[in-house]
């Protein structure tokens, strides 16, 4: 199977463009990389992956952001904000409260539009600009839209975006509004936005730039390989567990298929791949459902909700790549309440990690594996937190302080501050 994580690193096929091509998942057809727009297999509509001939190692990689790992990219150089090098942080409060013998927090809402989107945008719009073609879109719970409006603005580019009427948070919105994408409200879920942004790609009338589009991946592999890089420079060793928010599980699928190349070419010992864990809210849990019944294929679920709107999805899309992800590397998938979660954010803005709602999903699912004995206490962990959180501010205001009224006057102050 091609997604094993031994699978070795494949010849390349006769249309491969300086050793970079696509490959279907399901039956293995390739194709040219840049030749035509596809989004998924000719045959057989099969999810598509980049693949390379050159797998990279840790000696490839030099510069600072997503490009340091252009050895791991199809180019040099990409439509650049620029984005990455992302802070690993200590959390030491959390880490002992938990009980795990190591835990790193890698804050992704530090990237120029405040989520790790723009590491997908810099390659995708950069694939936009070597296929010419003309508008880009995406449906979107909210970052995706905001890093495509501003890398599109940077590559000077028109960006549409589809997003479910009443469920994107304000910061995300207003970041599209002023990288000036044309904003389109469906009264529909996200699910809904995609399969019609999905009609309009294959009618010619848009660029994709969803998680769908396989390069949008290939930057989101950078994610783990900074991780670990730098939890290796830190600690002389690897994390034992990687857990991350899922929603479209995007980029489940890109820290797998980071590590699988780094199998490929050596630099990786299978036994050193960290296990990646999905974290899902309660009410948007169809990849835990097919994680803990065993299932090969994910159950759409119609009816979804969350605070955590980012990850309010009920058709993961990248399932069939991030399944195998989830399972070759003994990981597992977990779901929370959004009581959880928001007792999550306020953990982690208690030591000075600010973060929206989704991205705390990674630290409540923490909790509750380590609490059920799943994840033991002698684990080494990094949570991912994905989303700034400036980002929704209406979640940051429901969770914190709320500001109280005072006089315009010293005393009066000192009054109140005693009281
Ligand atoms: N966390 C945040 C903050 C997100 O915005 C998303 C996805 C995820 C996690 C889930 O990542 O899809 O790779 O599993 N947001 C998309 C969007 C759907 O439109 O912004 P995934």
């Amino acid at each position: 199977m091609s997604l094993d994580l031994t699978a070795a690193t494949p010849e390349a096929p006769t249309v491969a463009d300086d050793g970079v091509w696509l490959e279907c998942i399901e039956c293995g057809e390739t194709f040219a990389p840049f030749s035509a727009i596809r989004y998924t297999c000719d045959d057989c509509d099969g999810l598509l992956e980049v693949r390379y001939a050159d797998p990279p190692t840790f000696d490839d990689f030099e510069g600072r952001g997503v490009w340091r790992y252009a050895a791991a990219l199809p180019f040099e150089m990409g439509v650049s904000l620029p984005e990455g090098d992302t802070p690993l942080h200590h959390v030491p409060r959390l880490e002992e409260e938990i009980g795990v013998e190591r835990l790193r927090v890698k804050h992704e809402g530090m990237n120029p539009t405040g989520s790790f989107k723009d590491r997908g945008m810099t390659v995708g719009v950069r694939v936009a600009k070597e296929l010419g073609v003309g508008r880009l879109a995406c449906a979107s719970t909210g970052n995706t839209s905001a890093a495509l409006a501003a890398y599109g603005a940077r590559g000077g580019m028109p960006t549409l975006v589809l997003l479910p009427s009443g469920k994107v948070a304000a910061g995300k919105i207003a970041q599209a509004a002023l990288h000036d994408a044309r904003i389109l409200e469906v009264d529909g879920n996200f699910d809904d936005c995609l399969d019609i942004v999905q009609d309009l790609a294959a009618r010619g009338e848009v660029y994709l730039l969803n998680s769908l589009n396989p390069f949008r991946l290939e930057g989101q592999k950078t994610i783990g390989l900074e991780i670990l890089e730098e939890f290796h420079a830190d600690h002389g060793t690897y994390p034992d567990r990687i857990i991350l928010p899922v929603g479209n599980a995007g980029n489940t699928s890109a820290l797998y298929k980071c590590f699988r190349e780094l199998v490929q070419s050596g630099a990786l010992d299978v036994d050193d791949v960290p296990k990646l864990t999905g974290v899902q809210a309660e009410g948007a849990a169809p990849m835990v459902e097919a994680i803990e019944e065993g299932n090969d294929e994910v159950r759409r679920w119609p009816d979804v909700e969350t605070i955590a709107t980012a990850i309010r999805i009920g058709n993961p899309v990248n399932a069939p790549k991030a399944l195998p992800g989830i399972r070759e590397t003994g990981g597992t998938a977990v779901s929370v309440t959004d009581e959880a979660i928001t007792d999550a954010q306020r953990a982690l803005a208690s030591e000075g990690v600010g973060v929206e709602p989704a991205s705390a999903t990674s630290i409540a699912g923490l909790r509750k594996l380590r609490e059920q004995g799943v994840v033991d206490e002698d684990e080494q962990v990094v949570c991912l937190t994905t989303g700034h959180l400036l980002k929704d501010p209406d979640a940051a205001f429901a969770a914190g302080n709320k500001p109280e009224d005072v006089p315009n006057d010293t005393e009066a102050i000192l009054d109140h501050l005693a009281e």
